[in-house]
């Protein structure tokens, strides 16, 4: 079958399915629930409440057969250039045991180092000149951010070792925040950043080096690919942990770039969390497409986006110490197939990726879910929950799950016309009250969702969940035709910045070939800050 032959499938089952609502799918087919939903091991993933059906899926796995996933996968694994626009392999697996590395580069024996200098800190064996150390600040940005500071969050009950701090942004405030408590001779300071060069983390290293003093010499280490850079900031071979090209910026956690997270949960966690992502790579590559997870999450994923059209998706963890798995999530698939061309070059003749957003349940129940069920756009929901707390109450888990799994069913089901107004006449209300009241408080339903289950969140889980997404986008990109591990939309707004610190620092004029709307705020600027 063609690509394009598929496409047209996908799409032609897509109208028939625009047409039936989810109401008519349980109707039709009450085994729903155990046909569309998938497990590995502990993992469920629930598609019940997506509009599609049988049909629908064969068209998509067809879809996915005709642009060659599983070869492309194949790709991958066997560390061709897969990332045609940077020359460069993608081989992130290898650093989680699922992939070969090149043979020069010894990816256990980096692990081991970076796990050692974690538990060297841990254990105070590498101390501050204050004694032992009390607190990391990790500086990195994107992909050397990210990563660690949402694991150290999720992994809370996990982290024995020294506080974890986050520091990314280039407003100066973000340091100046976090270091305020801080004791200098007793913080660890970690650059991060696979080139070495990127402007905020860059500046925030200096300014971390400024407020550290004497002890940075002993408290500053570095993580990146660019060894040279890192000795030329001052920090020796001996404190700098590397990694290679073939590890893109948002699948770098995995590598020295998890560093912080290692030193908060030290080498039997951080070992854990690889195990879980190699358990995901090897469902994913050994799974046949109609039973592998990443593959129908994307599958799925496809269908919201390019059969029924619908241009954001909404991650809603019920899990609050996932509060920047949404975040994460969003660099992972917007940076990866936020793209107009194909891998040739070409434009692509398909919608690609979704915008995506969340925020924890059920605060977010409270804040922005009212559009969801009743504003005019359908924005498709990813709920993820574990299904035991760790550490918390268990009455207050119970709540928790409730809450995920109502908001399930009230976007599909809704609530009809008839089924409030039979409640309100119920309730006592008068007839004029009803024909006031009942349109607000009518639910459309026939709004999708997918739910993500799993028995506990711990290093193991977490790691897979996230292997989980990263899998997903890959075929997402395979589908697409787009080149998912490049990220050329950062750059031009880096150049541009770089043109326009000299008119806001000298107070001098802007570059030549400044639009009039940017040079207008260079002069509000100038007046506002005088
Ligand atoms: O946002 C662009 C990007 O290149 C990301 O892909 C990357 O994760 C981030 O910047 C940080 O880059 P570096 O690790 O080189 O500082």
């Amino acid at each position: 079958m063609t690509i394009e032959t598929a496409w047209a499938a996908v799409r032609d089952r897509g109208e028939i399915l625009k047409a039936t609502s989810l109401r008519d799918l349980f109707a039709a087919g009450p085994d729903r629930a155990a046909s569309f939903s998938f497990r590995d091991e502990d993992l469920v993933i629930n598609f019940s409440k997506e509009k599609l059906d049988q049909a629908a899926l064969d068209a998509l796995l067809a879809l996915a057969r005709a642009s060659d996933v599983e070869g492309l996968r194949d790709d991958v694994v066997a560390g061709e250039v897969v990332n045609v626009t940077e020359g460069r392999a993608v081989l992130h697996m290898a650093l989680r045991g699922g992939a070969q590395p090149p043979a020069s580069d010894d990816v256990e024996g980096a692990l081991a180092r970076f796990l050692a200098f974690a538990e060297r800190v841990r254990s105070g064996e590498v101390a501050g000149a204050g004694g032992k150390i009390t607190d990391v600040v990790n500086i990195g940005i994107g992909g050397s951010d990210l990563g660690p500071a949402m694991a150290a969050r999720a992994l809370r009950p996990d982290i024995d070792g020294p506080r974890l701090h986050f520091v990314s942004n280039v407003d100066g405030a973000h340091l100046a925040d976090t270091v305020a408590a801080l004791d200098p001779a007793r913080t660890l300071v970690i650059v991060s950043s696979k080139t070495f060069t990127t402007l905020e983390t860059m500046a925030n290293a200096r300014l971390a080096r400024d407020w550290l003093g004497a002890n940075a010499v002993g408290q500053m280490v570095a993580v990146s690919t660019k060894l040279d850079a890192c000795a030329d900031f001052g920090i020796p071979a001996e404190r700098v942990f590397g990694f290679w090209d073939w590890v893109g910026g948002r699948y770098s956690l995995w590598s020295a770039i998890g560093l912080s997270l290692a030193i908060g949960i030290g080498a039997e966690g951080f070992r854990a969390f690889l195990a879980g992502a190699a358990a995901m790579d090897r469902h994913f590559c050994e799974t046949p497409l109609e039973s592998n997870l990443p593959v129908l999450l994307a599958l799925v994923s496809i269908w919201r986006r390019n059969a029924m059209g619908w241009p954001t998706v909404a991650l809603i963890p019920y899990d609050q110490r996932l509060e920047r798995f949404a975040a994460y999530v969003q660099q992972l698939d917007m940076e990866s197939n936020g793209k107009r061309v194909t891998r040739e070059g070409a434009p692509v003749t398909v919608a690609t990726g979704p915008v995506i957003w969340g925020e924890p349940g059920t605060n977010a129940q409270h804040s922005f879910f009212q559009l969801l069920h009743l504003g005019t756009d359908v924005v498709p929901v990813d709920f993820i929950a574990a299904a035991r707390p760790r550490d918390a109450d268990p009455a207050h888990h119970t709540l928790l799950l409730a809450n995920c799994f109502a908001q399930g069913q009230a976007l599909a089901f809704g609530r009809t016309a008839s089924e409030v107004e039979a409640e309100m006449r119920a309730a006592g209300r008068s007839e004029a009250e009803i024909a006031r009241l009942a349109p607000h408080r009518t639910f459309p339903g026939d709004r999708p969702s997918t739910t993500i289950l799993f028995r506990g969140l711990d290093p193991f889980s977490l790691g897979r969940l996230i292997a989980l997404f990263e899998h997903k986008v890959f075929v997402q990109g395979a589908i697409w035709g787009v080149n998912s591990y490049d990220q050329w939309g950062v750059e031009l707004g880096k150049v541009l910045a770089g043109g326009l610190i000299p008119a806001l620092r000298d107070r001098t004029e802007p570059p030549p070939g400044t639009d009039a709307s940017t040079a207008g705020l260079i002069d509000n600027l100038k007046e506002l800050s005088a």
